[in-house]
């Protein structure tokens, strides 16, 4: 795809790494709707780019909401790209839990994207051609202990851009499914972070993550899995699932101990 061509609905702009996509696609001329409940993480993006930058106020988990952000989609003469960014996450182990925050993150994880996809296709079909990015996550395809709830809504939205995209193999419109890893952004709680520290995981900065979709989605790829060891834990966990069992196991105290204490930086378990 021709990113200067590109009339993009983006959910999760108002996020680390919304903002960081919506600032790279502006800097290479599309047309961004950026749809987010707040506005204020924007307004810098917005006065930087006045022409190409409009908010669309939704919460994605109300049906009336994201038809009001095909309606702004409309507005704009149709568009040629969705990407599917929001997401919650909650480091916490299942248990802990209120039913609430677990219906809250399906929805907005995995019932908000499937549902803004299947109201926006009849505008992504007009285009000569389009593409619907789901943003993921390496735990989308390991189950990972902390983050069972979490694992579920990405190992799901990796099973629906695979589905969609052989259900629009014979149309003009290409899914891509993109799997960061850590990345630098308030999604990750104290908590999740001290756990990225004490096992020493790289934490991405979200530009970096944001020009790799942006070349993904101008490259017209399929998929996206970002950072060195994680796409080979993701290949082991596929192949050999005991050896990660094993290795995850070593782990568990260290989670349970940092998700039972979540407001403190990491003490020995
Ligand atoms: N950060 C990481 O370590 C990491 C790693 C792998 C994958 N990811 C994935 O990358 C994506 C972006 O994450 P991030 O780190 O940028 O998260 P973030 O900074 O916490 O941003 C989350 C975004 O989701 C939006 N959002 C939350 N609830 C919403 C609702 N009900 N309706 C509409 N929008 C809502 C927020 O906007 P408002 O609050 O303004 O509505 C915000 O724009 C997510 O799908 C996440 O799972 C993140």
């Amino acid at each position: 795809m021709q990113l200067h061509e590109a009339r993009v609905v983006l959910t999760g702009a108002s996020g680390g790494i919304g903002q960081a996509i919506a600032g790279a696609l502006c800097a290479a001329g599309a047309r961004v709707l950026a749809v987010s409940r707040h506005q204020h993480e924007l307004q810098p993006l917005m006065a930087q780019y006045p022409q190409q930058l409009n908010w669309v106020a939704a919460d994605l988990t109300i049906p009336g909401d994201r038809r009001k952000v095909l309606a702004a989609a409309q507005a704009i003469g149709g568009i040629n790209l969705l990407i599917n960014a929001a997401g919650v996450n909650h480091f916490a182990l299942l248990e802990q839990l209120d039913d609430s925050d677990i219906e809250a993150l399906l929805a907005l994880n995995i019932s908000a994207p499937i549902c803004l996809t299947k109201v926006l296709l009849p505008l992504l079909k007009e285009a000569d051609n389009a593409m619907v990015v789901n943003v993921g996550s390496t735990y989308g395809s390991i189950g990972y202990p902390g983050y069972a709830s979490y694992c579920a809504s990405k190992f799901a939205l990796r099973g629906f851009s695979e589905a969609l995209r052989r259900e629009l193999a014979d149309t003009r419109v290409g899914v891509l499914y993109v799997a960061p890893r850590a990345t630098r952004t308030s999604m990750n709680s104290v908590a999740a972070q001290a756990l990225n520290n004490a096992l020493k995981a790289t934490v991405d900065d979200p530009h970096a993550v944001a020009s790799a979709v942006i070349q993904a989605i101008a490259g017209d790829r399929r998929d996206l899995y970002l950072g060195w060891p994680e796409r080979f834990f993701v290949r082991l966990n596929s192949l050999l699932p005991h050896v990660v069992d094993r290795g995850l196991r070593k782990q568990l105290p260290l989670v349970r101990h940092l998700s039972q204490n979540p407001d403190k930086e990491h003490s020995k378990p």
